[in-house]
């Protein structure tokens, strides 16, 4: 497995960061987790755009232009043999030798990015979908920024699994639904759908946005809008959607069965037409 660190193709064993990177220090970084299909990067121009979006609210150095980022993670890719693989790739504000909140003028950026294969999700959550728990969502007010303190969502994931189940769904503090710890919601409800608006408190998804195209599409009424957790709680469907895992039925909340109790006939349609998109 091959990794770019800094401007260098190496193999992964062999990349090395400095302990004074202030990504290791303070968590003062953004990433992105892009898939790919057949080789080929899956909305990336969205996943530029984020990262750009991220880079610029931490005021860290976009160390690449555009065409530059698509050859390097292309090149990546095709040093691989998989087909289907998910790109990480995160930059850091940089090494800074003097521990110091505010950080240096002029640092350069650390860049990494490695891939990996992109594995089908399992036959059983295909049949039986997933199980969750609300908790309160415990994290800052830039979730629209993908940085890589990733420490609430970390808690929050091993708390959900400590009550058994798969994933958290976070209610936020005016107690309406955020998304998973590494996922948007949606619900279903009379075969309409409804997620959450993007905002401060969500990570505005791209499998969230590419969800939102296939309904308008396929003419599946969807809208944006507040979730209360009753809204939740009496759903037809509800997913977790994100760019490893597409859409994920829940099918278990909080220890009660979410319709039926198996993956619902939208996500059953929506799954089919994501699959379509992938082609
Ligand atoms: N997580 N919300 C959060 C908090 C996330 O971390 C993610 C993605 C999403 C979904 O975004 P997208 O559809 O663009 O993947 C929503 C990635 C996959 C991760 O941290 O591994």
């Amino acid at each position: 497995q091959i990794a770019y660190l800094n401007g260098e193709f190496i193999p992964i064993e062999k990349a090395q960061i400095s302990p004074q990177d202030r990504g290791f220090l303070f968590g003062d970084g953004v990433y992105e987790v892009i898939p790919v299909y057949g080789k080929k990067l899956f909305t990336f121009q969205d996943h530029l755009e984020r990262l750009k979006n991220s880079l610029k609210a931490t005021s860290i150095l976009n160390p690449l232009e555009d065409d530059a980022w698509e050859r390097l993670l292309q090149k990546l890719v095709d040093m691989h043999p998989w087909k289907n693989q998910y790109i990480y790739l995160q930059v850091t504000r940089g090494v800074q030798m003097q521990r110091d909140h505010l950080p240096a003028d002029c640092l350069s950026p650390t860049l990494y990015a490695y891939t990996n294969e992109l594995k089908p999700v399992s036959e059983a959550i295909i049949n039986q979908g997933i199980k969750a728990v609300t908790l309160d969502d415990i994290r800052w007010l830039r979730c629209d920024i993908k940085a890589i303190t990733l420490l609430p969502n970390i808690m929050m994931k091993m708390a959900a699994k400590n009550q058994g189940a798969d994933d958290a769904i976070l209610i936020d503090r005016d107690g309406l639904v955020a998304e998973g710890t590494s996922n948007n919601v949606f619900i279903v409800k009379n075969d309409a759908l409804f997620t959450p608006k993007n905002g401060s408190r969500i990570l505005p998804g791209i499998t969230r946005s590419v969800i939102q195209s296939l309904a308008e599409q396929h003419s599946l009424p969807l809208s944006e809008t507040d979730i209360t957790l009753s809204d939740l709680e009496n759903a037809d469907e509800i997913w977790l959607t994100s760019s490893t895992k597409d859409a994920l039925p829940v099918t278990e909340l909080n220890g009660h069965l979410i319709g039926q109790g198996k993956p619902g006939p939208v996500w059953q349609k929506i799954q089919q037409y994501f699959e379509e998109t992938k082609q």
